[in-house]
């Protein structure tokens, strides 16, 4: 083999080489901050602060798949105010819940194959279906009665026990809280874990936005964790950091997860700063979360003198709209809220607020709402012509903005 000259070696370098930065990357940078400061959007769109980074790099430099110190500080904190024996630190939600319908699964045909009966859209209808593509599980929401949450009510009639074999028996009750910024009455959850554990049936929490219950009710996050076996904690959504869930259970479950978390490529390296920023989140993100609520119910508080629907209440974060009752559609806002000099996004029904929402994004929300509603007037729409008050099924508050072709 020819030996490998200098200049061939510098121009592999060359090619190999990669710089992402834009050419105003610090200025892009900025702009983005105010983008997403003006975004109904997401909370996942939040971007780690200066500070936030200046934290997380000093955290520890381990590979999590042998041992990461400040990845297992961060999970060890969890667990302990979660009030379970562990934690584990994955990249995303969608992992966690596949893994957790794969772990709580029975051995069944000679593999973990997990029949399970979900209370909760997020992980039965969402997350490109992957619980059940990866653990065959079979999920299956349930809408509660009395269109906000789920009570043991809704639930007792469609449990499935007994030794049918046409029948996959109910395995576990899974509840999302919040579920669309709403929160569960506590009572409820006990009522439902009780009925559940005394039939033999596993609890999981999807607590994507639990830390939102907590600041709005007071409750710790033991007493929210408690009715339930295992729960999932996002700390890339309303908490701000860029990166993580943590799933909290007894030792055994967890020890069980680090398993399947290698097995679906969810074992990561370094994650020292990852951890940093999650225990940023949790220490400094978690107390703006009262005043990431109070944004959300000014937003609902104007709309409603305004006269526009709301599909779905602002308890915490969130509310979902419904511009019809003033004559305008979905799209209609999406596109004049683009245009405005100071941009808004929106993709639809849902209105989210995070802790870089700008106050101003929503005044000038609620402003563009009013003109809209002045012109429409001013065209001749008149209240008659509203269409009939839609009985919105729990399910159906996601509306996207579509343009009508
Ligand atoms: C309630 C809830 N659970 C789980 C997930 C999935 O989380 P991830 O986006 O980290 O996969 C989401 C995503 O937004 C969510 O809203």
């Amino acid at each position: 083999m020819p030996s490998l000259t200098d200049v061939r070696f510098a121009e592999l370098v060359q090619d190999i080489a990669c710089d992402v930065h834009s050419k105003t990357q610090d200025d892009d940078n900025i702009l983005k901050v105010q983008e997403i400061s003006r975004a109904f959007v997401s909370d996942t769109l939040t971007v780690p602060t200066k500070e936030m980074n200046a934290y997380a790099l000093r955290a520890s430099l381990g590979d999590d798949v042998y041992f990461e110190p400040s990845t297992a500080l961060l999970e060890s904190h969890i667990a302990k105010i979660t009030g379970k024996e562990a934690g584990l630190f994955l990249p995303t939600g969608t992992i966690l819940h596949i893994q957790s319908s794969q772990m709580h699964g029975p051995t069944y045909t000679g593999r973990f194959t997990c029949r399970l009966r979900n209370m909760f859209p997020t992980f039965a209808s969402m997350e490109a279906g992957g619980a059940a593509f990866h653990s065959g599980a079979n999920s299956i929401p349930i809408i509660p009665a009395n269109e906000h949450h789920l009570t043991w009510e809704d639930i007792e009639p469609r449990i499935v026990s007994g030794t049918d074999v046409h029948v996959a028996p109910t395995h576990i009750i899974a509840l999302e809280n919040t579920l669309n910024g709403t929160i569960i009455p506590q009572d409820d959850v006990i009522e439902i874990s009780k009925n559940a554990h005394s039939r033999g049936i596993i609890m999981h929490l999807d607590g994507a936005r639990i830390w939102h219950v907590a600041a709005e009710t007071g409750l710790s996050m033991k007493e929210l964790c408690d009715p339930f076996e295992s729960a999932s904690l996002c700390l890339s959504k309303g908490l701000g950091a860029p990166i993580g869930t943590v799933l909290v259970g007894s030792a055994p479950f967890i020890t069980k997860a680090r398993w399947f978390r290698k097995l679906f490529g969810g074992g990561m390296r370094q994650t020292g700063y990852l951890a940093g920023c999650a225990a940023y989140a949790l220490t400094y993100n978690f107390p703006m979360l009262p005043r990431v609520h109070a944004l959300a119910k000014r937003m609902q508080q104007g709309l409603e003198q305004l006269g526009v629907g709301i599909l779905s209440p602002a308890e915490t974060c969130m509310l979902f709209y419904d511009p019809s009752p003033i004559g305008v559609e979905y799209w209609e806002v999406v596109e004049r809220a683009a245009q405005l000099p100071d941009p808004i996004k929106l993709n639809g029904s849902r209105l989210l607020m995070h802790i870089q929402t700008s106050p101003q994004a929503i005044e000038d929300f609620l402003e563009l709402l009013r003109t809209l509603k002045e012109e429409k007037a001013a065209a001749g729409w008149k209240p008659e012509n509203a269409p009939p008050k839609k009985k919105t099924l729990f399910r159906d508050v996601y509306v996207k903005a579509v343009r009508p072709t």
